[in-house]
């Protein structure tokens, strides 16, 4: 029988190999291992028969026999193998969630239900507060030169008071010429310039626009955030002009309950100087967290126009008086909606954004 069974020892192994390369299934490999190279195998009655044979023929039989068994085995190893993959692949395809199509099916959602930001609707809604009032809407660059952001506002170079802004500068000309603007205030410059230039004064104007800050966000701080300005150059104005202009803004805009008040405060560009607050709408004015248990929240600021500025653009300050405030859209937009965070605003998660859809 040893003898027989290594003639056909090539042929035999052939079989076992194309058995491993037919198992379609882990499950049919697996069936088949016991006959393929377990101790019923072909291979294992060869084995036993070596006992029977000549040492010299034992040797070379036993030899043949190994390579055989090896490349049984690694036949097996490799189909093994190549199954798991190829089962594994199934799982992930049935399993696979194609997230492209999931993203382009959410965008198309989005804009099937899009809407401005919280903030330019803000922006809108204050706008239209103040045309009803009389007003017109200017917009100014944000990007300013040092002159329009602080010289011609009455804050020289190195003036103490610039250490209220904390400026992000632009790599543009001279070191520290050019800036992303602080706040709406040098919008102000640019009206009253070209309003000297036209002839056109007087002017009762706001001014809405981004601003930019080197400032760590917090529940009341953006660093990117937006203010409305407003100017009123015309004849013989008084402080209760402004203070009545405040006043009519914050009822309008927030509602009965909301009131303002000035304090007094310091801007180089206004005097007197006051900062405009209104009552903290979360907590109608009894004291929470977000107002600092104060009952107010500080919208801005506001004041006569310095006779500095009015000089700074060539106006005529024996003729002409006025003020001007400025004060931040997203507070608003926070205090009308009651925000306990400002950065809500900005983050864009979706569950907040539908709120205002
Ligand atoms: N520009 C000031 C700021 O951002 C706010 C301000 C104060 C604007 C007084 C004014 C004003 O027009 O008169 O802090």
């Amino acid at each position: 029988m040893a003898d027989r069974s290594l003639e056909n020892l090539d042929e035999e192994t052939r079989k076992l190999l194309d058995a491993i390369a037919a198992s379609e299934t882990l499950e049919a490999l697996r069936d088949a291992e016991p006959s393929l190279v377990g101790k019923r195998s072909v291979l294992a009655a060869w084995q036993k028969s070596l006992g029977a044979m000549e040492p010299e023929a034992r040797r070379e039989a036993g030899t043949r026999l190994q390579e055989s068994r090896r490349r049984v085995q690694s036949a097996l190893e490799d189909r093994r193998q190549s199954l798991a993959k190829e089962d594994r692949d199934r799982v992930l395809l049935a399993d696979r969630l194609d997230l492209g199509d999931v993203v382009v099916r959410d965008v198309r959602a989005a804009l099937g239900a899009g809407h401005p930001s919280l903030v330019a609707v803000t922006q809108r809604e204050l706008e239209d507060v103040f045309v009803a009032m009389g007003f017109t809407v200017a917009e100014g660059p944000e990007v300013e030169t040092d002159w329009f952001n602080f010289e011609a506002l009455n804050i020289p170079p190195a003036h103490p008071s610039r250490g209220l802004w904390d400026t992000f500068y632009v790599d543009l000309g001279e070191p520290e010429t050019v800036v992303l603007r602080t706040h709406t205030s040098p919008t102000q410059i640019h009206l009253m310039e070209e309003a000297v230039a036209s002839d056109s004064l007087p002017i009762h104007s706001v001014m809405p626009g981004r601003c930019y800050r080197r400032d760590s966000p917090d529940a009341r701080h953006l660093a990117t955030f937006h203010q409305i300005e407003g100017l009123v150059v015309d004849e013989s104005m008084t402080f209760a002009d402004l203070a009545g202009v405040i006043e009519s803004f914050t009822r309008s805009y927030f509602g009965s309950g909301v009131t303002s008040r000035l304090r007094p405060g310091y801007f180089p560009f206004t005097e007197p100087s006051a900062e405009f607050e209104v009552t903290c709408t979360l907590c109608r004015g009894a004291g929470c967290r977000t107002c600092s248990h104060t009952g107010w929240i500080e919208l801005g600021g506001c004041g006569m126009l310095d006779q500095a500025v009015l000089e700074a653009v060539g106006i005529d300050g024996e003729r002409w008086s006025g003020f001007a405030f400025g004060f931040g859209i997203d507070r608003c937009a926070q205090m009308r909606h009651e925000l306990t965070d400002m950065r809500a605003l900005v983050e864009n998660d979706v569950r907040f954004l539908e709120q205002f859809s």
